[in-house]
């Protein structure tokens, strides 16, 4: 049986390089995968250049088409998947404060997307597998501040529901003109990004859940303030050393560590804790 690796959104940055260091490391194919062909077959060619070989394929993470199709081609050529890493993610992160359609595009590319991967690619997931939410500082509890969404969040027995809820009540509040900056750290700059990132953070919790029976890991994590086009190159990691936790995550990582929310610097954090200091600071930008 051939082992199979998936990074979404890697023909760049940190996804780019956890590619790089699958194909280091792992013993099996790995796939690079990116929306646009152009910049895929680019990055391929990159890695080519280095000795490495991905295999390539098209995915767009918000296409339920696209996702279908990938689907299709990994189940028949290889039956499954043993590491799939969830990293496609946009964020326009030097507007602070965004329009009702920004904020819906970041959530629906952030989060929404998450249902139709775990529709169609985690059926794909082998028992033992490994699943890596890519997240943020932003997507720890703390970077919420209305006392209701914390306390709703953290319980125990959150749903899907519960989450979708969540998001909505902040796209109405942006739409209506209702959005409170005090709901959220850091005077609710980059709000939209960072409820995409809790509401990540947490569907992987209830993602866990669903799939511990199978013994599938499935973690978030924040990967560091990293140098990427994201960031506009601002960052205290290059995407090289910020793929490290990521890969330590789905190779190296006892399997025991299971729908956790996990630092950079691969400490385990309680996601829970809404006084922590962990959340996002738009003041780092400018560090
Ligand atoms: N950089 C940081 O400081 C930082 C901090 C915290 C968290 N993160 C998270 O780390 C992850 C990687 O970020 P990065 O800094 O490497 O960003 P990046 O350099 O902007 O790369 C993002 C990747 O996601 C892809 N993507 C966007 N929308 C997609 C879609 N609909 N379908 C498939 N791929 C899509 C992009 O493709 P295109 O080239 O086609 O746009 C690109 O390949 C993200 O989840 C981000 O939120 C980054």
């Amino acid at each position: 049986m051939v082992r199979v690796a998936v990074v979404t959104g890697s023909n760049k940055g940190i996804g780019f390089s956890t590619v790089k260091g699958l194909l280091k490391r792992f013993d099996g194919v790995v796939f690079l995968t990116s929306r646009d062909d152009g910049r895929g077959k680019a990055a391929v060619d990159k890695l080519n250049a280095l000795g490495l070989h991905p295999e390539y394929h098209k995915l767009d993470v918000t296409d339920r088409n696209s996702v279908a199709r990938f689907r299709d081609y990994v189940r028949d050529k290889y039956g499954g998947i043993d590491i799939l890493v969830n990293n496609a993610a946009i964020c326009n992160c030097t507007d602070l404060y965004l329009s009702y359609e920004e904020s819906k595009n970041i959530i629906d590319i952030n989060y929404f997307s998450f249902f139709i991967i775990q529709e169609y690619l985690y059926p794909l997931v082998r028992n033992n597998g490994r699943i890596l939410n890519i997240s943020s500082d932003c997507g720890h509890l703390s970077n919420v501040r209305n006392e209701y969404w914390i306390k709703r969040l953290s319980n125990k027995d959150l749903t899907a529901k519960d989450i979708n809820e969540f998001v909505n009540w902040h796209l109405e509040a942006v739409q209506s003109g209702t959005f409170n900056r005090a709901d959220f750290a850091d005077e609710g700059t980059i709000a939209a990004y960072r409820v995409a990132k809790v509401a990540v953070s947490a569907l992987t919790i209830i993602q866990q859940r669903e799939l511990y029976g199978r013994n599938i890991s499935v973690n978030s994590m924040h990967p560091g303030l990293v140098r990427t086009d994201m960031t506009k190159g601002v960052g205290f990691l290059d995407a090289d050393q910020a793929a490290e936790t990521p890969l330590y995550m789905v190779l190296d990582a006892p399997a025991s560590i299971k729908g956790a929310y996990v630092w950079y610097d691969k400490q385990v954090l309680d996601w829970y804790d809404p006084k922590a200091d962990w959340y996002f600071k738009s003041i780092t930008f400018s560090q």
